[in-house]
């Protein structure tokens, strides 16, 4: 099963420390939300989206299963 990365707006509060760690993968929408940049959903495993993902304050940002 593939794995996909995404952000749960639910819980995202626009903290953008996605953004600051791994601008490759995360952008930052005009509400001040975050966003997996199209064609990176599978960026999960790499070193800057670890990073954002330990500190994301919301723990908004989550890898499911597609
Ligand atoms: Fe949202 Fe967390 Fe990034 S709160 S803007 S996903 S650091």
């Amino acid at each position: 099963m593939a794995k996909e990365l995404f952000i749960d707006l639910n819980r995202c509060q626009g903290h953008a420390r996605c953004w600051a760690l791994a601008p490759e993968t995360f952008g930052i929408d005009d509400e001040g939300y975050a966003y997996v940049l199209p064609g990176r959903e599978e960026s999960y495993d790499e070193e800057n989206v670890r990073k954002a993902i330990k500190n994301c304050p919301e723990r908004s940002i989550l890898i499911r299963d597609v």
